[in-house]
């Protein structure tokens, strides 16, 4: 049998000002009590006063804001216990993937018989506990699209991913106010950390059918608009681009699954604390370029769909350009291009080489095995 399948969340709402759709959201759930999860920062920027100020006229309204960034399990736990005893009947993640992961956490903890440590043995026994929306303000970890959460392990110096699919938001609002204000350098790591879930999931043994179009379609958007998001503030067509891309690399996330990209960046944002798309940003072009004679044909592909003028091309120049296009976008974002700034050294290989092949839920996926020696490659071209 050859059957594929694909969950993805049951309403999308996309477009300038779809944010005021929450108002019918809460209506049509008949939610009484609305728990928002976002952070400090998004707050200050009023980032939240509409979602809040639609919540509170709907009905109960209460706000968790005091998460970190790229939380740990002791983090996620701090803030299920400050609404241990809350009922609500709407969970509404408004922030980027930290706050939207915490807030999928939420929807299958709050009332739930099992914990977040059970989850983190087996993640199986999880069952949505309340429904969701999730509303992101980066356009990067597809988190409103996905079955996972991430959370960080400070004892192993690492990162684990919690996956079931009763995780997948009920609701998503891809509104880009919520982007229009966001940093460049955010816009642009976010931006990369989603056009490698597109890349990765569409060169993953685990790519299909279903998840193929969505990878496609998320790298052809991402491409095309990352420079414009990045340098001109006012360009809201290119960011709306941008959300859109982000959250079909979510949904190839889900069909499909990433591969060596994130297994190796996962010690360095667990351990030295560089941003997600950041130290994705710094490997991506490099593990394509050892992956491609696996999967040439199939960033030959990836480049019909997104730069088609080059249909002339032999496969092997088309999967070049691919790379090179990848390496382009990480420079001209003005993201670093090495671990070098981050005060990571030639004797810290040995750690990251233990930790990065660790990561076999996602070194599974790669359509290359990677021996120790390959993941020792890797990183050393990276310093
Ligand atoms: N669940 C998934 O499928 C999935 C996939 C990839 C990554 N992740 C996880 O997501 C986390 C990273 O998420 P992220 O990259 O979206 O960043 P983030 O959520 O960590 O946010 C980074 C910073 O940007 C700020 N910010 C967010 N939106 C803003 C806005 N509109 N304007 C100004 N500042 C804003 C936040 O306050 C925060 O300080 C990591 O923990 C990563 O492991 C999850
Ligand atoms: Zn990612």
């Amino acid at each position: 049998m050859n059957a594929h399948q694909i969950t993805v969340p049951a309403v999308i709402y996309a477009g300038e000002g779809s944010i005021e759709q929450l108002r019918d959201i809460i209506r049509a759930e008949r939610a009484k009590t609305i728990l928002v999860f976002t952070d400090k920062g998004i707050r200050s920027y009023g980032l939240s006063a509409r979602v809040e100020a639609i919540c509170a006229e709907e009905g109960t309204l209460k706000v968790v804001d005091d998460l970190t960034a790229e939380p740990a399990v002791s983090d996620i736990e701090r803030v299920l216990h400050e609404v241990e005893g809350d009922h609500p009947d709407l969970v509404v993640g408004l922030g980027g993937g930290s706050v939207m992961d915490a807030a999928k956490l939420a929807s299958i903890l709050i009332g739930a018989d099992y914990t977040l440590h059970d989850l983190l043995v087996d993640a199986t026994i999880a069952k949505k506990q309340v429904r969701s929306v999730m509303i992101p303000t980066t356009c990067g970890t597809g988190s409103e699209a996905t079955c996972n959460a991430i959370v960080a392990i400070p004892e192993e110096s690492s990162k684990k991913g919690i996956v079931n699919s009763c995780m997948i938001s009920d609701y998503v609002i891809l509104d880009v106010t919520m982007i229009a204000q966001l940093p460049p350098k955010i816009i642009a790591a976010t931006g990369v950390d989603a056009l490698a879930h597109c890349v990765e999931c569409y060169t993953s043994k685990k790519a299909t059918m279903l998840s193929d179009p969505y990878a496609k379609e998320g790298a052809r958007k991402i491409f095309h608009n990352i420079r414009r998001a990045f340098s001109t503030a006012g360009d809201l067509a290119a960011k709306q681009e941008m959300l859109l891309g982000a959250y079909y690399g979510g949904i190839a996330i889900t069909g499909s699954g990433t591969t060596a990209v994130h297994a190796l960046s996962y010690p360095l944002g667990g351990k030295y604390h560089i941003a997600h798309g950041v130290s994705n940003a710094i490997l991506f072009a490099h593990v394509m370029e050892f992956n491609k004679d696996a999967c040439a044909d199939r960033l030959a592909e990836l480049c019909d769909a997104v730069f088609p003028e080059l249909a002339g091309k032999s496969v092997e120049e088309k999967a070049d350009y691919i790379i090179a296009e990848i390496a382009a976008i990480v420079r001209d974002t003005e993201i670093p291009t090495s671990l070098e700034e981050f005060g990571i050294q030639p004797e810290d290989i040995d750690f990251l080489v233990t930790a990065g092949s660790q990561q076999t839920r996602l070194l599974v996926n790669n359509c290359k095995e990677l021996s120790l020696d390959d993941i020792r490659y890797i990183y050393k071209k990276v310093l």
